[in-house]
């Protein structure tokens, strides 16, 4: 473990993280690009970012650009398994970011990296914490505002945030360190929310986060929902899983695919890539969902849609895709094939039941991120990354390309929040998509790349669909 202030594996791992960062630049010409439109004016000049985002190459690019722009920098992965070590060495050397962050982490290790990236070491007159956010998955943000909640009940009446108080582990390790806080510092993070100007968030279920504390009056600064830009959600959470599911199956597991039979549970935006990457490996593909829109969507391509009993007996790899929780049950888990293949592609590691399946079952490591979980009768089954987000558990998550859709979104939103936050443009409390002007201009950033020509509208074409000649194209309504 290499130590200043940041915390990461190796630095030894720098050069060739620079090497792999070098290449990764030119996959990613929205960042490239935004750096070249709005570099000089550094607009992000005074601004604390930290950000709570898998620590990969990709990432380290982003980091990087909102550097290029002025912000001043901590980071930490926003899971376990993530990080890609030379991505982090990289970042720590060439002082770009405070980055507290290396694949294999304890969950004890994992809150202290948050706590690291959230806390700058030069107080200013506002405190020690950070101005935005960028959060994948929401733990940041749910650390603030437990550390608020925990804070203001203790100066209404002492009392103290119990860990014994909730079975959840993870949730024991946040209310400890809060209990921490509250010795060291009892106004941390009510400094720290009071100075706030807001937070952008990645993912589908960090959104659906936001929007349960918006409805419940309980946010307590703005956001933008970056997942929901059409450039995000249509191509990473699509095309990118699409890449990715494949390449860590086969890194994990190198089986052949072809011939096999695929169980996708969900046909979102995820499972959408992931039935289709299936398809395209030559395996006959299954797909649960809930929703007879989604259902119907998959069926309508081909897909058999069915109830996960169905098939559990016959399947060879299973993925879920969901984010929601208890998907891959423990019983369904028993009656699968010997080294039938489970794994999670959604953010948290709930949609599989690990727990049940560890109390059930005698563990044998085959890798890093490679177990097998054997039932008493002497069958088993394969589990990706101890069932957390298996395509950055098991290989190095999306490629460059489209991470560049969804990073060049962050970065506009953080230059959104940050130009605005003396306005009255994005209210406190509040959660916001990007105009589609701004979605419209990150896909037209890529369009170049790829040897797109786009056809322009001519004055009387505008007319008559009575869209301006520039853009936006589509209503807000249009679904792409
Ligand atoms: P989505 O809402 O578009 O899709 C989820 C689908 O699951 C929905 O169609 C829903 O109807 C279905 N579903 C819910 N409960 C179900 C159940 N019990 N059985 C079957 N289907 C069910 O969300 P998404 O954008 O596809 O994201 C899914 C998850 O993946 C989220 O957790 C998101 O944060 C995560 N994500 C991961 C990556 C990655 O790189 N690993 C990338 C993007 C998103
Ligand atoms: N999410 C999915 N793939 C990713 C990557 N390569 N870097 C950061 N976040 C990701």
């Amino acid at each position: 473990m290499a130590e200043g202030d940041y915390r990461v594996a190796d630095i030894s791992l720098a050069d060739f993280g620079r090497r792999e960062i070098e290449l990764a630049e030119y996959e990613m010409p929205g960042l490239m690009k935004t750096v070249e439109e709005f570099g000089k004016d550094k607009p992000l000049a005074g601004a604390r970012i930290a950000g709570s985002l898998h620590m990969t190459i990709q990432t380290a690019v982003l980091i990087e650009t909102l550097k290029k722009l002025g912000g001043d920098i901590r980071w930490c992965s926003c899971n376990i398994f993530s990080t890609q070590d030379h991505a982090a060495a990289a970042i720590a050397r060439d002082g770009s970011a405070a980055v507290f962050a290396w694949k294999g982490e304890t969950l004890e290790e994992y809150w202290e990296c948050t706590m690291n990236a959230i806390t700058w070491t030069t107080p200013d007159e506002g405190g020690d914490g950070p101005d935005m956010i960028i959060d994948d998955g929401g733990d940041m943000t749910l650390l603030i505002h437990e550390g608020k909640k925990a804070e203001d009940l203790f100066e209404k009446d002492g009392t103290v945030p119990d860990p014994a108080s909730t079975d959840n582990a993870e949730f024991k390790l946040v209310l400890t360190m809060i209990c921490r806080t509250l010795k060291t510092d009892p106004k941390k993070w009510n400094k720290i929310a009071d100075r706030f100007i807001g937070v952008s968030e990645e993912t589908t279920t960090g959104v659906h986060r936001l929007y349960q504390m918006q409805e419940s009056n309980s946010l307590l600064f703005r956001a933008i929902n970056v997942n929901d830009s059409v450039t995000k959600s249509k191509f990473d959470n699509l095309y990118g899983c699409k890449h990715s599911l494949p390449d860590a199956l086969c890194r994990a597991t190198d089986v052949m695919l072809a011939g096999k039979k695929a169980l996708i549970c969900g046909y979102g935006d995820v499972g959408k890539g992931c039935a289709f990457a299936m398809k395209a490996a030559g395996c006959i593909t299954y797909v649960t969902e809930i929703d007879p829109i989604c259902a119907l969507q998959a069926s309508m391509e081909g897909f058999p849609v069915v109830k996960f009993e169905t098939v559990q007996s016959v399947v060879d790899i299973i993925v879920t895709t969901t984010g929601n929780k208890d998907i891959i049950r423990v019983e369904h888990m028993a009656a699968m094939k010997n080294n039938a293949i489970v794994s999670n592609i959604g953010h948290f590691d709930n949609e599989i039941q690990m727990e049940q399946l560890e109390a059930a079952t005698t563990r044998f490591n085959i890798k890093p991120q490679v177990d097998k979980y054997v039932f008493p009768d002497g069958h088993g089954v394969i589990v990706l990354a101890e069932g957390r987000l298996m395509n950055l558990g098991c290989a190095t998550g999306h490629p460059s390309f489209v991470m560049s859709n969804s990073f060049t979104n962050q970065t506009l939103a953080q230059i959104e929040l940050w130009k605005e936050r003396k306005t009255e443009k994005y209210q406190k409390g509040q959660v916001y998509v990007l105009p589609k002007v701004l979605d419209e201009r990150v896909a037209s950033y890529h369009l170049g790349a790829l040897g797109v020509e786009l056809t322009e509208l001519t004055d009387d074409q505008a007319g008559y669909i009575s869209v301006p000649k520039v853009g936006p194209f589509k209503p807000d309504t249009y679904r792409y």
